[in-house]
């Protein structure tokens, strides 16, 4: 048991370096959708993003969409994803989804300023949709929060974001954010990050994932639960019972392509579930980290190249 953790471990770490090769990259660009990375996105247009949240939807199960993109340093580039955030939103309203945005700000232009995310954000929050703000790499930790709470303070209530349980930190992010009554989706963390800002071990995840679950939860806010392992979503429900929480307090979410059957079976028990349905062509990064969370998703994509 201690040893197949260690091999994730030491098989995620090697996933999430080997994800910067150029090779790499090339490689799994060319021939990647085809070996099974439809499995984890929508597809590459907003008209596949529209027809899966459909699907979704169809199934009792609500949804968000995200436009695949990250680290923009061009402000140009920026404008052209809020325009497609725009259209996007538009179109869930016309077509009466139950879905909404997920977003990351350094594909809105945190990397070139603060400013610019903000501002972007806040425009595509002006069309009155719900949005969520992702939760990327550490070094941005600081920043999404500060643009949260500036939105906040400006008035903007349907506005949510993300906290991560491996970060030393979240414990005091969490505290100072509660008295806001936040919208949180809490996940464990899919990024590469020192032992010094993050627990290394997954049983340490796991763990404090559980404690910030139920502080959320009693918090006065809104929890998404976004996670796949049982035994944290057995642990919800016990809670939220024991508690008295009502469902309108908190939802579970899951990954396209992630532990479908779970997701029905939460429906069927009349909780609501919410999957991350992410579409477009810049899919690479995200593939990689869905390939650190579970390293025999490679065997899937060795599989269908030996078909
Ligand atoms: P864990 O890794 O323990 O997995 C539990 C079980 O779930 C596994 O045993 C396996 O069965 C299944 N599973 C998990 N991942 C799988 C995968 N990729 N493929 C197949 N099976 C898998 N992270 C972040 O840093 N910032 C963010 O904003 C977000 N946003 C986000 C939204 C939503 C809706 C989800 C579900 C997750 C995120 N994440 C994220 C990712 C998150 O941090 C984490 O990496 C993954 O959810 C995997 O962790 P689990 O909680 O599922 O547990």
């Amino acid at each position: 048991m201690a040893a197949g953790a260690t091999l994730n471990a030491a098989s995620r770490k090697a996933i999430l370096a080997a994800a910067d090769s150029a090779r790499v990259q090339r490689f799994v660009q060319t021939h990647g959708m085809r070996l099974g990375a439809a499995r984890f996105v929508a597809g590459e247009t907003m008209d596949d993003s529209i027809a899966a949240l459909r699907r979704l939807n169809a199934q009792g199960l609500h949804a968000n969409t995200t436009l695949l993109g990250e680290a923009v340093h061009d402000e140009a580039t920026t404008q052209k994803v809020v325009a497609e955030y725009e259209e996007i939103i538009r179109r869930i309203d016309t077509e009466k989804l139950n879905a909404n945005v997920a977003l990351k700000l350094t594909h809105l232009g945190l990397d070139v300023s603060e400013d610019l995310a903000y501002a972007n954000v806040s425009r595509l929050l002006e069309l009155g949709s719900f949005i969520r703000i992702d939760m990327e790499q550490s070094a941005y930790v600081e920043a999404t929060l500060r643009i949260y709470r500036r939105l906040r303070e400006a008035g903007y209530d349907r506005i949510g974001t993300v906290l991560q349980a491996y970060l030393y930190r979240t414990p005091d992010d969490l505290d100072a954010l509660l008295p806001l009554a936040p919208n949180l989706r809490l996940v464990k963390g899919a990024y590469l990050e020192p032992p010094d800002i993050a627990y290394p071990q997954k049983a340490d995840v796991d763990a404090m994932y559980g404690r910030l679950m139920e502080r959320m939860l009693s918090g006065g806010g809104y929890t998404a639960i976004a996670t796949h392992d049982e035994a944290l979503i057995d642990r919800a429900i016990a809670y939220t019972d024991a508690h008295g929480i009502g469902r309108d307090h908190f939802e579970f979410q899951m990954l396209y392509g992630v532990r479908t059957q779970l997701q029905l079976d939460l429906v069927r028990r009349g909780y609501k579930v919410l999957v991350a349905t992410p579409y477009g062509p810049e899919w690479y990064p995200y593939l990689m980290r869905r390939l650190g969370e579970r390293p025999a998703n490679l065997l899937f994509f060795v599989r269908n190249a030996l078909r």
